[in-house]
Order: structure tokens, then sequence, then C-alpha cells
């Protein structure tokens, strides 16, 4: 037993993952929703907020990942207007001076970010994007499945624009090791008594069984009496150098496709 490196640590922020894209008591400001209200929240945010919160509300170095920040830290739509209009003083938060009109903008802008990709204007080229997806350079469907097709290795992608804010989206592709899914998808490997060693991704695991999904996308079912040592890692199996192996370019267009990943929209 001793040989189990076993990483539960995260198991709560993993609960909150799951409730990501709702901010607590939800305004019904008429703003809230309103593709109008969110483009020209855009224009200010691209404008006033994004240098210090990033384009898409990722965090930069002077403010806080305001997507990830509502996992742990819901704020309602009247707290985010008051948080705009009175800064947070004491931090490089600062006061604005904007009517309510456009601190609503505002708000209804950082209430879009945290709800599905695909539900909000992303830039970038989805057709280029899809290419560069499919491609040899990126190699994401030798582990991603879309519509059944591609590797198995990592998580399904065809309702991934549908499920997830860009800003995640964009952390799991550029920042696999901050992202949490990689809990329940942790790199594994796994010698056995009889004396084979598979290595892949850990998915389901208890006591007394494992799954393991090795490099070629094979399930293995595997009982924890035979098992000699599993060692976990603590990261994903997923590569963690795409933000230099792809261009600017390529990355934003990638983007954009993963966006278009919405089962209720049908596939593209
Ligand atoms: C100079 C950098 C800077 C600028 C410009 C800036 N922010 Fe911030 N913002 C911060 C920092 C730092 C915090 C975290 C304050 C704290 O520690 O509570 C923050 C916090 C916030 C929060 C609260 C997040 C939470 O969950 O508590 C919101 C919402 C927000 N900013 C929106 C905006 C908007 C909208 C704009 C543009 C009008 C903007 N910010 C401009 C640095 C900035
Ligand atoms: C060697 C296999 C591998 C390759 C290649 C790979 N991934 Fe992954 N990916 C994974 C695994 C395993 C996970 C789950 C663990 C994690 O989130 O890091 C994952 C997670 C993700 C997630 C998060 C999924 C979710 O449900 O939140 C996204 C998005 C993603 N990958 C996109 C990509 C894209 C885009 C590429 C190509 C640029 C790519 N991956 C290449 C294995 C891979």
């Amino acid at each position: 037993m001793r040989a189990f490196a076993v990483a539960f640590f995260l198991a709560a922020p993993l609960a909150l993952f799951a409730q990501h894209g709702r901010y607590f008591r939800d305004s019904h400001h008429p703003s809230i929703g309103n593709p109008e209200a969110i483009a020209t929240g855009t224009k200010l945010f691209m404008g006033s907020c994004a240098g210090c919160h990033g384009p898409d509300g990722g965090g930069g170095a002077r403010g806080p990942n305001l997507v990830r920040r509502s996992l742990w830290h819901p704020l309602s739509d009247e707290a985010i207007f008051q948080v705009i209009r009175k800064g947070v003083p004491g931090t490089d938060m600062p006061p604005t001076k904007l009517g309510d009109e456009q601190t609503w903008n505002l708000v209804a802008f950082i209430h879009a970010l945290t709800g599905p990709a695909s539900a909000n204007p992303v830039p970038g080229d989805a057709a280029a994007g899809k290419a560069v997806y499919w491609g040899a350079k990126a190699g994401c469907s030798s582990c991603h499945a879309i519509h059944g097709e591609g590797g198995r290795l990592g998580p399904d992608l065809s309702n991934i624009g549908g499920s997830r804010p860009l800003a995640v989206i964009r952390e799991s592709v550029v920042e696999p090791a901050k992202d949490l899914a990689y809990l329940g998808n942790e790199a594994a490997t796994v010698v056995l008594k009889n004396g084979t060693t598979l290595e892949g991704a850990a998915k389901n695991r208890s006591n007394y069984s494992l799954q393991l999904v090795d490099k070629q996308g094979k399930l293995h079912l595997l009982q924890m009496r035979d098992v000699k040592q599993l060692t976990l890692s603590e990261s994903s199996p997923m590569p963690a150098d795409y933000a230099k192996r792809l261009t600017k370019e390529e990355l934003r267009d990638l983007l954009a496709y993963l966006a278009d990943q919405d089962i209720r929209k049908g596939s593209k």
C-alpha cells in the first residue's frame, strides 16, 4: 500500500467546478444576457479592464482571473456592479466614473464570461482552428474525440464549448497543470504483478479497481489485487507546451473551433 502516491487534495474545488458559470442570486437586470449590452460591455472591457484581467477575463499580471474566481468567490450581479463602481480599496482594482448603463453593460459582459464559450462571441477563425486541431503539429485528435472521431486518452471534447467558459478552455490548453479536469485523468504508471507495465490516464479508481486508458486509447480494467505498484502523477498527460508550440493565431483559431463545439448546435 505504501507505494501508492495518491493526490487527493483539491477534491473540494472539484465539487465547485461542477457549478461553474453561475453567480449566486442572478439579478435579472435587463442587460444580463442581452447581446447588445454584452457587445458594448465587451468594448468597454477591452478598453479599460483587459489590461489587468486579460481579454477573456482569464487573469493577467495585475488582476485576478474573474472566471475562476467566480467559482470560489461567487458575486451577485449587484455586487459586481458595486465593485466596478467603487473599486476595491487597498488593491489595484480602481473605481470608475461610468454611468449606470455602461456599468451594467460591463456586468453583463462579466456575467457572460462565466457562461459557456459557445454562447459568446469568440475572436478567431473556427475553420482555420479546425485544421489546427486535426493537424499533426497540435495532435489534439490523437487523445481527444469529437463526435466519435479521435483518441480516447483525454476527455471527449464534443461539447467543450457548450459546457465551459472560454477562459477555462484556454487554461486547459495552455496551462494543463492548473486545470482541475486532470483529477480523474491523472497520468498513471501501473506495474502489474505479472511484470507488465502500463502507462496512461487513470479514470475511475477505487480501493479495489482501476480503469486505465493507455496511449493507444485502449481501456484496461484492472483489479488492485493484480497491481504491484501504482504511481499517479500530480499532473496531466496532456502536453504542457502548446503556448510555445502553436503561434498566437493558431491558438486563437483553435479556441474559436473549440468554443463552437456544442452538442446543442450540431457539429461543425
Ligand atoms: C490596474 C488593474 C485593474 C484594472 C484596470 C481593473 N481591475 Fe478589476 N481587479 C483588479 C484587482 C487587483 C482585483 C482584486 C481585488 C481584490 O483583491 O479583492 C480586481 C477585482 C475585480 C473584480 C472582483 C472579482 C471578485 O470576484 O471579487 C471585478 C468584478 C473586477 N475587478 C472587474 C473589473 C472591471 C469590469 C474593470 C474595468 C472597468 C476592472 N476590473 C479594471 C485589478 C484591476
Ligand atoms: C497525450 C494526450 C493529449 C494530447 C495530445 C492533448 N490532450 Fe487535451 N487532455 C488530455 C487529458 C488526459 C486531459 C484530461 C486531464 C487534463 O485536463 O489535463 C486533457 C484535457 C483537455 C481539456 C479539458 C477538458 C475538460 O473537460 O475540461 C481540453 C479543452 C483539452 N484537453 C484540449 C486539447 C487540445 C485543444 C489539444 C491539442 C492542442 C490537446 N488537448 C492535446 C490529453 C491530451
